[in-house]
């Protein structure tokens, strides 16, 4: 066993990731202190309590740091500070819900502040690094059929209460939408969400499934193939577990010249796999390009961007 350094290193925050949350100011405390003013402390605040050394450059997603670290007994491990709100908070229950089958393993929570210590994956492969997309598509949505298997556990999130609030936000949102088109495809996405809401699902979805949040277990392990980190979860319906997958890596969709036929090829593999209704997941699947632009319109946009517009268009009747 290593000793455990009386002063270890500042965790420094990444340029990029400060860059991310200059952009995102609903995450303050309390106090109105920016959470990420606050993170070299809270990150050697939880090195401490959990008794971590540091092992490794620093990783980031759009809104988390994670730092790779070892145990006091020596196991590798994985330090997760993110700010705590509605969509975070899910991610612990969900992890215990799974149990580490086909996800990552959660080692330690902090309920106060959201931190988790998990097991520590191979962050240098992830499904965004097989360079094969129908491949990697393919093996995604095996993992999410296998997710999805799972109900939710109780009091998580539902799509119920978020497809409803969603379709209260439309009337105001549609003036915002420059170009008529535009309004027209976000009432087309309500009316879809409106068609299918009376059965909204009771499955525990991730919510965040894409590529980049799917890694392989460490080299010489026993846990298997592909394995999921990330979750913003909910219970619902697992057509709206689609879109993560069908918008990220677009430049390898643009790449085919004819998007609409590469996007449904993508949406009929994912349904086929994960063995969905076609019309319902599309419904739902609608439903993420509503969720999507109500918080682009939110974020003061005036257009539906032009992937989300594309899913829409290529899942609706001509
Ligand atoms: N358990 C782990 N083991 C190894 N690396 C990890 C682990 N968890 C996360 N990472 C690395 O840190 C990055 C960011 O983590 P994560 O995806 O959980 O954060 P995020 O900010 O919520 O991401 P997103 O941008 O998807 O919202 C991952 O893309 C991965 O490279
Ligand atoms: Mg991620």
């Amino acid at each position: 066993m290593l000793p455990h350094p009386a002063t270890p290193t500042p965790v420094t925050v990444p340029a990029k990731l400060a860059e991310f949350h200059a952009g995102y100011p609903e995450y303050v405390l309390r106090d109105g202190t920016p959470w990420i003013r606050t993170l070299p402390t809270l990150a050697a605040q939880f090195l401490g309590r959990w008794r971590l050394r540091r092992a490794g450059a620093p990783m980031h997603g759009m809104v988390a740091l994670v730092l790779p670290v070892v145990r006091d007994d020596g196991t590798p491990a994985a330090l997760k500070l993110q700010p705590l709100d509605e969509e975070s908070a899910g991610e612990p229950v969900a992890l215990r819900a799974w149990g580490g089958d086909r996800t990552v393993r959660l080692l330690e929570h902090d309920a106060e502040s959201g931190t988790m210590l998990l097991e520590r994956l191979d962050a240098e492969r992830s499904l965004d690094h097989v360079e094969d997309a129908e491949a990697a598509l393919t093996d995604l949505s095996e993992l999410l059929a296998h997710l999805v298997s799972y109900p939710a556990p109780a009091g998580m999130r539902t799509l119920a209460d978020i497809a409803a609030a969603m379709l209260d936000d439309v009337p105001k949102a549609l003036p915002e939408l420059s170009d008529p088109a535009d309004r027209a495809l976000l009432r087309q996405c309500a009316a879809a969400v409106r068609e299918v809401l009376d059965e909204p699902g009771d499955r525990l979805l991730h919510w965040d499934l894409h590529y980049e949040n799917v890694l392989a277990p460490p080299l010489g392990s026993d846990r298997g193939t592909w394995l999921a980190i990330d979750p913003k979860p909910l219970a619902g319906d697992p057509g709206f577990d689609l879109m993560p997958a069908l918008h990220n890596r677009w430049g390898d969709i643009a790449a085919t010249g004819d998007v609409r036929r590469a996007v449904r090829r993508r949406f009929d593999l994912m349904t086929e796999v994960v063995g969905l209704d076609r019309e319902r997941a599309a419904r739902w699947t609608l439903g993420r390009v509503l969720q999507n632009s109500l918080w682009d319109v939110a974020d003061g946009e005036h257009a539906v961007r032009p992937d989300q517009a594309a899913v829409a268009r290529a899942l609706l009747p001509r």
